[in-house]
């Protein structure tokens, strides 16, 4: 078969260019490796950025969300068992953040995609992108439920397919300059099908390592726990990790419990960024993780994510309707945004964590400084509000 633009990938990044494309008549073809009940169960990310919202309210993909999604306005730091509030919302012009599953998400694109008649095809096992560099680029794959092969002839390739997918994997050697840095510390992160014990998301800072905890909806909630690099989820078992988080977010003054349940799913996240540029070669333009990845310190993954699949989509659209300006602008455009993210992340970072015990006094006392100057400075709160809430 042939189309304008072939999407790899069914995450936020290659669901939000696939839609909007679709919104601006340009035709486009979606190959998913995994199935439709499996992306759309699939838990990851779950803050989404005010002027996100407004972009898929924009294009009529914010329905469900605007009815299920918390906004959110503030956010608590925990040091030295005290808490301490920041109304981030009041200081970017009352922007807030929504507290909205991937997974929700995705289900809505996904929907919105196929109920316009988008092609979506699933399990498409061992994609494989050619002639990138000629004008008439290439896909082929085989359909894992019939076992066909198929091939999808095309103007341009979105690789959305995620930081181990395929798409940047096609770029000969050498084309692109990879940027990796690993933080120096490990997060075990835990889903628990628990409902959450606070109104706003909580970073705590222990002399034991970080603690946070996210939310995710009245009946599940993230957290995370600093962990040492090397470690592994088998040292973990539920009571250590409960009564790690118990000890890590406890207040000293005030009683404050810690709702317990069910834990749905443990991992260690390696705490690495990594950055390609361009984010792109020849006729593919890489979107999301497949450019870049970031911790999820700050929660700004997602967020980048449907960035560069909104700025990639406008861009193909204004190819077909005459102008390259865009198209040829879209890797330095986007990546402006992955470094500012970039920084703000590993500043957080920073502030967060030092090593645990004796050898991270010095750090966590820095730690503490960074958080008073937020505390006492409006203009530092404000510049952080800025940064976390998302720049416009
Ligand atoms: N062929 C086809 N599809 C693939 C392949 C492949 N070889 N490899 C991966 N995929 C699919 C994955 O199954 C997934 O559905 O590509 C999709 C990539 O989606 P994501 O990993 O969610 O990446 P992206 O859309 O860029 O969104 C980034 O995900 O990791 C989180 O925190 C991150 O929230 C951020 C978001």
């Amino acid at each position: 078969s042939a189309t304008k633009v072939a999407v790899i990938g069914a995450g936020p990044a290659g669901l939000i260019v696939a839609n909007l494309l679709r919104k601006a008549g340009v035709d486009c073809v979606v190959v998913e490796r995994h199935t439709r009940a499996y992306v759309e169960q699939r838990p990851r990310a779950g803050m989404i950025e005010h002027r996100v919202v407004e972009m898929l309210r924009r294009h009529g993909l914010a329905d469900r969300l605007d009815q299920m999604a918390d906004a959110h306005t503030s956010c608590e730091f925990r040091i030295d068992g005290r808490r301490h509030e920041i109304d981030y919302s009041a200081l970017y012009g009352g922007r807030r953040h929504y507290v909205y599953p991937q997974q929700e998400l995705v289900t809505d694109l996904v929907a919105a995609f196929l109920g316009t008649g988008g092609d979506l095809r699933f399990q498409a096992e061992g994609v494989r992108l050619h002639d990138l560099d000629t004008e008439r680029p290439s896909v082929t794959y085989t359909d894992a439920a019939t076992g066909r092969a198929a091939r999808i002839d095309c103007d341009f390739v979105a690789g959305c397919d995620g930081f181990h997918g395929v798409s940047r994997a096609s770029v000969p050697a050498g084309a692109l300059t990879e940027y990796s840095h690993h933080h120096g510390i490990n997060w075990l992160s835990v889903l628990a099908a628990a409902p959450p014990s606070t109104r706003s998301v909580i970073y705590a800072i222990h002399p034991d390592g970080f603690a946070g905890h996210m939310l995710r909806s009245s009946t599940v909630s993230r957290f995370y726990l600093q962990c040492p690099v090397g470690d592994s989820v088998d040292n973990w078992p539920d009571e250590r990790v409960w009564a790690e988080l118990r000890k890590r977010l406890a207040l000293r003054d005030e009683r404050w419990t810690l709702t317990e349940g069910p834990i749905t799913e443990k991992r260690m996240l390696d705490m690495r960024s990594f950055v390609v540029e361009p984010m792109g070669h020849g006729r593919l333009h890489l979107a999301g993780d497949a450019a870049h990845v970031i911790t999820p310190v700050g929660g700004k993954g997602m967020n980048l994510a449907l960035h560069d699949g909104e700025r990639l989509a406008e861009a193909l659209a204004a190819h077909y309707a005459g102008s390259d300006a865009l198209l040829g602008a879209y890797s330095e455009t986007c990546l402006r945004r992955v470094w500012r993210c970039q920084e703000f992340s590993r500043w957080m970072t920073e502030m967060l964590h030092a090593p645990a015990g004796e050898g991270g006094a010095f750090q966590r006392r820095l730690a503490v400084a960074r958080l008073e100057h937020i505390l006492s400075s409006p203009v530092a709160a404000a510049a952080f509000a800025e940064d976390y809430l998302g720049q416009d």
